[in-house]
């Protein structure tokens, strides 16, 4: 019996379940689909409140396993796997929210405990569900429609202006999913990159934002949110570079675009953290961009500037534990995403010089290699002021370097 009371299941246990390992006394055992920096981070907070994490992972090398957690080698799609994770835990959370839709409710119809939920996971999945989702429940969205075929686009076009941004509905991410187009020229071209084909794609219109914000919120299992500070995220390439908390915005658009972020965890009932994006457009409307199921990068910062991080506040609520304050322990905060240059080793370079920047927290996440543009760590640093925390951020992480550059003569 896990020692939490809470933690008891509704319905009976699987019968699929094998007797788990003699287990220390542990508060709770938390198993992870994934093993990425992402459960890295949360099996540290969840460790520190005494509990055992077990990682499903398909790949035989990945971060969390530096902390010699239990391990599953297996496909997160894998129905079998899942509930092999399932039966050897108290809650299953997920790293990333590519798990499939089959597998996820195969694990809740054994009796397993999964939060985020199957049913908020299926609203979060497919972004035309997601936006419709959002759309019934009233959130101030871009517009959009669902596109099916080459001529849907053109027709859409008319109502949504040029240029469109088409998405995939699924998998997608660091803009991998996405592209813009910008007249009918491009559409054929954009249409062969995501693949579209009826259901695939939807069309959104382009939004001419000032700045991106985003903003986490963690709700447990009784209702309750923590809304962490409003950031600024500033994207390069399609991947998040720089994040600064408070976002420096009027107080009005961080407090709407805080209640923004509330109701839209609340729409699809999410327990856990989320990562809501949001677009400040010139107008100084919040329109919601997505929602991340999950820890996300843009609230690393909450490590070292909250009183509780966004890790320890996700282990929390998902093991219906009090949830702790979100606020900042410093004016400002700045994190920047340490970012491979091309291929070679996931060890850094210039990690010592780095180490000197007074007052910059440094996270290797531990990958095997590096490639270009992928996260192989993010840099923190706290400061009086957003500049003063910002310059520190920035020399730290210029100090680092992952992998040699493609093209060395640049
Ligand atoms: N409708 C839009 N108008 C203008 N820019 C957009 C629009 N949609 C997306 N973008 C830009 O592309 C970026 C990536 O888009 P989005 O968040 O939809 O994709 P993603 O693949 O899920 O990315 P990530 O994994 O980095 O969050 C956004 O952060 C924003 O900079
Ligand atoms: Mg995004």
């Amino acid at each position: 019996m896990p020692a939490l009371a809470i933690l008891a299941p509704a319905t009976p246990l699987n019968t699929v379940s094998t007797s788990p390992p003699p287990r220390r006394a542990a508060v709770a055992t938390l198993g992870i689909v994934g093993g990425g920096q992402l459960a890295k981070m949360t099996a540290q907070a969840a460790m520190q409140l005494g509990c055992e994490v077990v990682v499903l992972e398909r790949a035989s090398d990945f971060p969390a396993q530096a902390l010699d957690t239990r391990w599953i080698q297996g496909d997160w799609d894998d129905p079998a796997k899942l509930l092999e994770l399932a039966a050897e835990v108290d809650v299953v959370s997920l790293e990333n929210e590519f798990v499939s839709p089959v597998a996820l409710r195969a694990v809740e119809s054994a009796g397993h405990l999964l939060r985020p939920s199957a049913a908020t996971m299926a609203l979060v999945q497919d972004k035309l569900v997601q936006k419709r989702t959002f759309a019934a429940a009233g959130l101030p969205l871009p517009r959009f429609e669902a596109v099916e075929t080459t001529e849907d686009v053109a027709r859409v076009a008319e109502r949504l202006g040029w240029p469109l941004v088409l998405k995939r509905r699924t998998l997608g991410y660091d803009g991998k999913g996405n592209a813009t187009v910008r007249s009918p020229g491009d559409v054929e071209a954009a249409w062969r990159k995501l693949a579209g084909g009826p259901g695939r794609v939807y069309a959104e219109e382009f939004c001419p934002f000032v700045i991106e914000l985003a903003a986490i919120v963690v709700r447990g299992l009784d209702g309750a949110t923590r809304e962490y500070p409003v950031v600024e995220t500033e994207n390069r390439d399609h991947v998040c570079r720089v994040v600064r908390a408070p976002a420096r915005t009027e107080a009005r658009v961080a407090t709407e675009a805080a209640r923004i972020a509330r109701a839209a965890v609340e729409s699809i009932q999410g327990v856990g953290a989320f990562g809501v994006e949001m677009f400040l457009m010139p107008d100084g409307r919040c329109l919601v961009n997505e929602i991340a199921p999950r820890v996300h990068n843009t609230g690393h910062y909450t490590i070292e500037a909250c009183a509780t991080s966004q890790f320890e506040n996700h282990v929390r609520a998902v093991l219906g534990l009090p949830l702790g304050a979100a606020t900042l322990r410093a004016p400002a905060a700045c994190m920047v995403n340490l970012l491979g240059v091309g291929p070679g080793s996931g060890s850094p370079i210039g990690l010592e010089r780095a180490l000197r920047v007074e007052g910059a927290s440094i996270h290797v996440y531990g990958k095997s290699t590096s490639q270009r543009g992928r996260k192989m760590g993010h840099v923190t640093v706290l400061g009086a002021t957003l500049q003063e925390a910002e310059a520190r951020a920035l020399a730290a992480a210029d100090a680092i370097r992952f992998g040699e550059p493609e093209d060395k003569d640049r």
